[in-house]
């Protein structure tokens, strides 16, 4: 549908109906080739110009509004193409499929920019736009589409805020430009970003927003190992207009000296406070060396902490000693964390699979050890008599007890019908159940009594504890009643 839709965008693009839209690329000095290689096309000023050719080739509403290509009207349900006058900028991924469109209008109307929502193909946290063309570029894959531009170094990639940005560049000779799509950069996109490259320039909008966005970044691709550096772009709003206003062999320049990731936030911490001011000095070496103490290389600490003390005029003595104190801090915090996971997994907060575990842990783990032995031993099985599956207490175990038991029943041992019942997941724990249990040497009858044993005094136990509750409820109902029947 998306190809069909991408032909149909691209048709009128090139027919009469074009013409204003054509003209509007022109003004922003996009060339014919430029046009042609990213597929771009107009959506008509219509209402059924797509969603008419789309039902001719068989697709129904449904589906056709499933993947965001049509909306249906409120009032008499008809379907209303959801693209209208708008440049249409076609999504590709890195296979070469078209997933979804981007449309801009040609004036100042609201909104500038209408992208599809995620569909079955499309998900904005996974794809970039214009990968597909970077991929080949970095790959130095001239077939691909990819241009063998001297200006692409292999490895290194350019991350830009929006469409125009990325047409721009490539159009410039830094065919490895990609944007994310109208969204923040996600752990998904810098995780995908990290197999194609090592290092990352960013390139956002010189405003605020812009600069936001590009910690942020940051933060997202030093997570998955990326080295980034951030371009300044200085008189002009974005790459596209930078590029336009100074040339692409100025852009050059200001990527090869863009400021390392250190470099940047050092940057931003300074312009934040007057050091002249001894207050605003003290709260800005202490934000530095909070900053310091994130780098893991001591070579690249060493060299910021010189730079810090010959900007700030601290010794580099204080200046280390500072960065000690809050590695210290971190060191603590972290020792915290871990001791919680290991309580959270102690006390089975996060299992997923049996859920019950988490207000039944001792009863779970009786439960486990109990199965293990049975799946090691199947022939102990004939010793489970008293057992019955009500004594188990949480349900994804007393399952597993009921199927082995049907198993044994039938008289094999052969337990791989278990695959049939439960789900991958379900049966890695099954399988840990029986690893733990052949990990130790005591597995005999001996063993298998104590647990059943034991299972079953937790089981008294809890029976006795909601009967209590249930009693506690009923007397409790009944006052109630007095009460009401005291008011009347
Ligand atoms: N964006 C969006 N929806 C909007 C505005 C912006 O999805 N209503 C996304 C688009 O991907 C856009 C990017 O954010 O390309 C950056 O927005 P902006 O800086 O406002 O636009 P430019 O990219 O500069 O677009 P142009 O040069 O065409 O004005
Ligand atoms: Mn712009």
């Amino acid at each position: 549908m998306n190809k069909i839709a991408a032909r149909a965008f691209y048709d009128a693009l090139n027919s009469d109906m074009g013409t204003q839209a054509r003209e509007y690329l022109s003004k922003r000095q996009l060339s014919r080739a430029t046009c042609v290689h990213f597929g771009l096309g107009y959506a008509p000023d219509s209402f059924n110009y797509l969603t008419d050719i789309l039902t001719k080739e068989g697709y129904s509403t449904d589906e056709i509004s499933e993947n965001f290509l049509c909306g249906i009207s409120k009032k008499n349900g008809k379907p209303f193409d959801m693209f209208r006058n708008r440049v249409i900028f076609p999504i590709i991924d890195l296979y070469g499929n078209i997933i979804a469109f981007g449309g801009r209008v040609m004036d100042d109307s609201k909104p500038k920019y209408l992208n599809s929502s995620d569909t079955v193909v499309f998900k904005k946290s996974k794809n970039l736009f214009a990968l597909n063309f970077a991929k080949s570029a970095l790959l130095g894959d001239r077939e691909g589409g990819g241009s063998a531009s001297t200006l692409v170094r292999s490895g290194e990639l350019i991350l830009c805020e929006g469409y125009m940005d990325v047409i721009s560049m490539h159009q410039a000779g830094f065919t490895n430009a990609v944007a994310t799509l109208g969204t923040a950069i996600t752990s998904e996109h810098a995780r995908i970003i990290s197999r194609f490259a090592k290092t990352v320039y960013l390139a956002y909008d010189s405003d605020s927003a812009g600069q936001n966005a590009t910690k942020k970044a940051i933060e997202k691709l030093s997570e998955v190992g990326i080295d980034a550096k951030v371009i300044k772009i200085e008189g002009a709003k974005d790459p596209d207009e930078y590029i336009k206003k100074y040339g692409a062999a100025s852009f050059a320049k200001i990527l090869g000296s863009s400021d390392g990731e250190v470099d940047f936030k050092l940057k931003a911490i300074l312009n934040k406070y007057d050091l002249s001011n001894a207050d605003d000095k003290i709260r800005a070496v202490q934000d530095i060396c909070r900053m310091l103490s994130d780098i893991y290389s001591p070579i690249k600490r060493e060299v910021y902490t010189k730079r810090a003390s010959e900007i700030t005029g601290i010794s580099e003595e204080t200046i280390n000693a500072e960065i000690k104190k809050a590695l210290r801090g971190k060191a603590s915090s972290f020792r915290k964390k871990q001791s919680d996971d290991t309580q959270k997994r102690l006390l089975r907060y996060d299992d997923r699979i049996n859920k019950e575990s988490a207000v039944n842990p001792a009863a779970a783990s009786v439960e486990e050890r109990l199965l293990g032995i049975l799946l090691l031993h199947p022939e102990l099985f004939e010793k489970c008599k008293e057992l019955k599956s009500d004594d188990f207490i949480t349900s994804f175990n007393r399952s597993v007890y009921e199927r082995l038991k049907e198993i044994y029943d039938s008289g094999t041992s052969d337990t791989s019908s278990l695959n049939e019942y439960f789900s991958p997941e379900e049966m890695g724990r099954i399988m840990n159940m029986r690893y733990e249990r052949e990990k130790l040497s005591s597995n005999g009858v001996d063993a298998l009594s104590e647990q059943i044993y034991t299972l079953k005094k937790l089981k008294d136990k809890k029976d006795a504890k909601s009967e209590e509750l249930s009693f506690i409820d009923s007397i409790n109902k009944i006052k109630a009643e007095k009460l009401k029947g005291g008011s009347n």
